[in-house]
């Protein structure tokens, strides 16, 4: 349920843009691309058919005296490609930073017609995304831009996490939230240097043995309450849950198996920094062959959804039902 909209007002020139409905559609990997760099700009043709969601970066990573060609690189981007029903978002930079105002009103007007999401970074609280909201209302009625564009905020701040509530449910436009562990690392003082993914000295020991023997260790993983909290915020709210970047390219497997540990808490998509996580995330937050059939079967043996039976030796109730419809309306958009 979303909440009712309490301050966005589009300004009364022409009619006032309806709030979109969330769209019910596969973001499994927003894919990050640099703008400013002509030859990655090339490949978004190619991108547009492989990803889920493109996303022009205009925030860190692109170097201070590069924010106005990122900006513009995104701008010529937006025109030039034609991208169907793959989702155009763009990271604009925070809202206390010398290129915010620019990057929206110059992205907004020109482009604002084909823009589907504004990510917005180092979210602290509800306040930052109503301002966010009343520029945007009155961006799209100068622009005469009918369809809203949403809002997705990036959890990464010690006082984001705290606020995490009131921005998940701060505007009708709010499209979901991404874990930022790099930046939240940093805010929280951890004693990290990466960019998301564990830490091999976050761990438990297991109990010792009576004759001393070596005791096996075993990683924790550094962002499972956060993961949590932001998914329970999302939900409550009607917003999606995304788990944000994995810094380490070579390591795949890690990055499978972060991706993976937000898909089961109940994200449904992370970022792709590196072409070659694009098929990782694909694979992960596309549900497992094995588990649709699992799944297919409890809402077989149970038409209406309620009652309990047996399958496979373990026992299936209306909770379970409804937990096999979560993977079964998944796998049916990912085989539409
Ligand atoms: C992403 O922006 C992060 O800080 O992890
Ligand atoms: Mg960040």
């Amino acid at each position: 349920m979303k909440t009712p909209r309490a301050f966005y007002q589009p300004l009364a020139i022409g009619a006032p843009a309806p709030l979109r409905d969330l769209p019910v559609q596969l973001e499994r990997m927003i894919h990050f691309v640099p703008p400013h760099v002509e030859k990655m700009r090339a490949k978004v043709p190619d991108l547009i058919s492989r990803v889920d969601v493109v996303l022009g970066n205009l925030e860190d990573a692109i170097p201070a005296d590069q924010k106005t060609a990122a900006r513009r690189g995104f701008i010529e981007m937006a025109r030039e490609n034609d991208f169907g029903s793959t989702g155009l978002w763009t990271r604009i930079n925070c809202l206390n930073s010398p290129w915010v105002l620019d990057d929206l009103m110059e992205i907004v007007t020109e482009v604002g017609d084909k823009l589907d999401v504004i990510m917005l970074p180092k979210v602290e609280g509800a306040w930052d995304i109503h301002y966010l909201d009343q520029l945007l209302a009155q961006l799209e009625a100068r622009a005469g831009i009918s369809r809203p564009i949403m809002i997705h905020a990036i959890l990464e701040t010690a006082e984001g996490v705290k606020n995490v509530e009131s921005i998940a449910t701060a505007s009708p436009r709010m499209h979901g939230m991404s874990l930022g562990p790099a930046d939240l690392a940093a805010s929280r003082g951890m004693k990290t240097t990466r960019v998301g993914g564990g830490h091999p000295d976050y761990m438990v020991l297991a109990d010792g043995t009576a004759e001393g023997a070596p005791r096996a260790g075993f990683q924790q993983d550094l962002w499972h309450y956060t993961v949590a909290k932001m998914v329970d915020a999302c939900m409550a709210a009607g917003i999606k849950a995304f788990y944000g970047p994995f810094g380490d390219f070579s390591d795949a497997a890690a990055c499978e198996a972060q991706f993976r540990n937000a898909f089961l808490m109940g994200c449904v998509g992370a970022w792709s920094l590196h072409p070659s996580q694009i098929d990782i995330a694909k694979k992960v937050f596309s549900p497992e062959p094995g588990e649709v059939a699992f799944a297919r079967k409890i809402i077989k043996a149970m038409p209406d959804g309620t009652g309990a039976v047996m399958i496979d030796g373990k026992m299936q109730d209306d909770a379970t039902w409804k937990q096999a419809k979560v993977i079964d309306d998944l796998a049916r958009l990912v085989t539409e």
